[in-house]
C-alpha cells in the first residue's frame, strides 16, 4: 500500500485503502481501478491523494490506527454537530462532545502500543472536523505519557478537540482565503482564541481549563504568541501541548492550500523550535508516539539500497524494520530481505524517498 497525491496517480492503478466522506459514505472501495476520470473526480472533491496497492512491494498487512474508523468518523460527526449549532445559535451538544472523547480515550488506552502512523484521507471540506479529532489524539497520547490521570485526560481530550471553536465567529471570506492574509485580517483571525473561550466557559459541563485550551493553543513558549502573548509557564500545560499537536496536525496533514509534509520533516521542525515555540516536554511527549517513518514509507539507507517500513518499535523508532527491494543502483533484487536497523549499528537511513521518487522506482522497474 502506496499513498499516492493526486498529480502523480497514473490510470490502472488499484485503490488500496477505501475514501469516505465525512458522513462515513464510500466514495471509492479497495481495488477500485483508476481512470483518468476517477481522478478528475477525486479532484473535484478536493480529495488530494489515495492509497493505491503496489505489486512491485509485497502487500503490508493493515496498518494499526490507534483508533478505529467507527469512532474517528463518529467524533469528526460530533464536531461537525458542535460547528453546526453554534452556527444556528444553538446549545452545543456537551454529552455528545463528551462521549466522543470518552470513545477515543477508551482506545487510545486499550492500544497503548500502537504508535501513530497514518491517517485516513478526508476531502479538505472536512479538514477542520477531521483536524480537531487528530489533535484530540495527539494531546491524548501526549498526556497519557506525561502520567495524566482519566479526568485530565479528558479535560484534555475535550479541550482540544473543541480548541478552534471560536473561528465560528470569524469571517468565512477571511477564514478560507487563499494566499496572505493582510495585517487587519489577521488580526480579526487572532480573535478566534478568545472567541472560542468566551463559547466554552459558558458550559457547566465543560471544565474551565478546556476552555483555557481554546484561550490558548496559540500562545508560544517565548512569549510571541497570541492573544496574551503569554510565556512559559503562565500558558496552562494543557494548552502547551495542544499547541504542539494544532501545528504538528496541520503540518502533516493535506490542507486546501498546502502539501502535507512527511511526518519526519514535521519532528524536526517541532524539534528545532523546542525551547522556543513549544515547551520541550510537551514535544517530547508528543513525538514519542508517532513513528517517524510510517509503516510502508520507502527509505534509502547508507548502503544506497532501498526498502520499505514494514515494522517499528517505541523503542528504536528511528531504527525500523526495512524490507530491502532495490540494491545501491535501483536494481529490483531477486529476492527481498528484511533488516532490523536496531540490531545493525553501521546500517541507517539517510532518505525518505518522495512520493514523485517512488512512481517513479515503480515505472522504472
Ligand atoms: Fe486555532
Amino acid at each position: 500500500m502506496l499513498r499516492v497525491a493526486l498529480e502523480f496517480i497514473q490510470p490502472g492503478m488499484k485503490v488500496a485503502r477505501p475514501i469516505y466522506d465525512s458522513r462515513g459514505r464510500l466514495l471509492l472501495g479497495v481495488g477500485t481501478e483508476l481512470t483518468a476520470a476517477y481522478v478528475r473526480r477525486l479532484s473535484e472533491m478536493n480529495i488530494a491523494a489515495v492509497y493505491i496497492t503496489d505489486d512491485m512491494f509485497e502487500e503490508l498487512d493493515e496498518v494499526p490506527d490507534v483508533v478505529s474508523r467507527q469512532n474517528r468518523l463518529e467524533a469528526i460527526k460530533s464536531v461537525k454537530s458542535v460547528y453546526q449549532d453554534l452556527e444556528k445559535n444553538r446549545r452545543i451538544d456537551v454529552n455528545a462532545v463528551s462521549k466522543a472523547v470518552d470513545n477515543l480515550l477508551d482506545e487510545i488506552l486499550g492500544n497503548r502500543n500502537i504508535m501513530i502512523n497514518c491517517s485516513d484521507i478526508m476531502t479538505y471540506d472536512d479538514y477542520t472536523f477531521n483536524h480537531s479529532v487528530g489533535v484530540c489524539i495527539l494531546s491524548v497520547m501526549a498526556g497519557i505519557v506525561l502520567g495524566y490521570n482519566h479526568l485530565q485526560l479528558k479535560e484534555l481530550g475535550i479541550g482540544a478537540i473543541l480548541h478552534d471553536v471560536g473561528k465560528i465567529k470569524i469571517e468565512k471570506a477571511i477564514l478560507n482565503k487563499p494566499g496572505k492574509l493582510t495585517e487587519e485580517e489577521y488580526e480579526k483571525i487572532k480573535c478566534h482564541a478568545e472567541h472560542g473561550f468566551e463559547i466554552l466557559r459558558r458550559y457547566h459541563g465543560i471544565s474551565t481549563l478546556s476552555a483555557h485550551i481554546a484561550f490558548q493553543h496559540h500562545e508560544r513558549w517565548n512569549g510571541e504568541g497570541y492573544p496574551r502573548s503569554l510565556a512559559g509557564k503562565q500558558i496552562h500545560e494543557y494548552s502547551r501541548i495542544v499547541a504542539v499537536a494544532d501545528v504538528f496536525d496541520a503540518l502533516t496533514t493535506e490542507r486546501p492550500y498546502s502539501k502535507a509534509v512527511p511526518v519526519i520533516e514535521a519532528m524536526s521542525y517541532i524539534k528545532s523550535t523546542s525551547n522556543v515555540l513549544f515547551e520541550e516536554n510537551a514535544a517530547e511527549a508528543l513525538m514519542s508516539n508517532v513513528a517517524p517513518y510510517p509503516l510502508g514509507s520507502i527509505v534509502k539507507l547508507n548502503t544506497g539500497h532501498i526498502g520499505r517500513v514494514v515494522n517499528v518499535s517505541r523503542d528504536a523508532p528511528f531504527q525500523p524494520v526495512v524490507r530491502i527491494m532495490f540494491s545501491e543502483n535501483y536494481r529490483r533484487l531477486f529476492a527481498s530481505y528484511e533488516i532490523d536497523l536496531s540490531k545493525m549499528d553501521d546500517l541507517y537511513i539517510t532518505q525518505l524517498l518522495s512520493e514523485k521518487e517512488v512512481v517513479e522506482l515503480m515505472n522504472f522497474s
